[in-house]
């Protein structure tokens, strides 16, 4: 699904990212983790096709991003959810509108956004806000709406940075169900986070980065 060969990233001079090669299997459930600009941002960025490696391959399922041209990067890309660090929510729009935008975005009929819009709201807990702006929310409810809009699309892949950052224990386990309930009807979900806490107890597979390497 996800094959990364011998990329490295710099940006100028330096290296966020080097020699690193990884295989995610459809349906994985990955945390890669390691402090503060140890390159896990970068390493999902690379992924979704936001930024290009300076060297190496970036295959998803089959197609090498490197070769791949902007009319075929965008319906990959929506393949792919991706859960912003800072949710990038839009503030004048509420919980439904943000949500739908995706599916506004690729032309999808209104009667078909207001199912599915209705429909991953209720898979997040959110039914009951829909018609609130994400500053009305808590913290927690705002990661939801950042959840939801991006499994909106039924996402092959869903990639999400920190996403427990601001959140207490508790919200921070109910999230993270929530990924597991995601990633159980087969999305390879792959979740960047500098948290010790979310690792404990967890039998996922974890990969640790540190100065751009993989260290195990
Ligand atoms: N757009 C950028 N321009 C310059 N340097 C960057 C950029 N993005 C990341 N970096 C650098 O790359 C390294 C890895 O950053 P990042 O991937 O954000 O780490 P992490 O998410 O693990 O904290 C850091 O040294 C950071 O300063
Ligand atoms: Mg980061």
């Amino acid at each position: 699904m996800i094959q990364i060969f011998h990329v490295a990233k710099k940006f100028g001079t330096k290296a966020a990212l080097e020699d690193i090669n990884l295989k995610f299997q459809k349906g994985e459930f990955v945390f890669i983790t390691g402090p503060s600009g140890a390159g896990k941002t970068t390493l999902l960025r690379l992924i979704f096709g936001a930024e290009r490696p300076t060297e190496g391959q970036i295959l998803i399922n089959g197609i090498n991003l490197n070769r791949i041209n902007r009319s075929r990067l965008d319906p990959l890309r929506r393949k792919i959810g991706f859960i912003f660090q800072d949710f990038k929510l839009l503030p004048r729009k509420t919980v439904s509108q943000n949500v739908a935008l995706a599916l506004e975005v690729a032309g999808e009929r209104p009667s078909i956004i207001r199912k599915k819009t209705r429909q991953v709201l209720r898979a997040v807990g959110l039914a009951k806000k829909e018609q609130a702006y994400p500053l009305q929310l808590s913290g927690g409810e705002q990661q939801r709406v950042a959840i939801a809009r991006a499994i909106i699309n039924d996402p092959l892949i869903l990639l999400a940075d920190e996403p427990t950052g601001n959140l207490d224990p508790d919200i921070t386990r109910e999230i993270l169900l929530l990924f597991r309930t995601i990633n159980l009807k087969g999305t390879t979900v792959v979740i960047a986070t500098h948290s010790k806490e979310l690792l404990k107890n967890t039998d996922q597979r974890i990969i640790l980065l540190k100065g751009g390497k993989i260290v195990s």
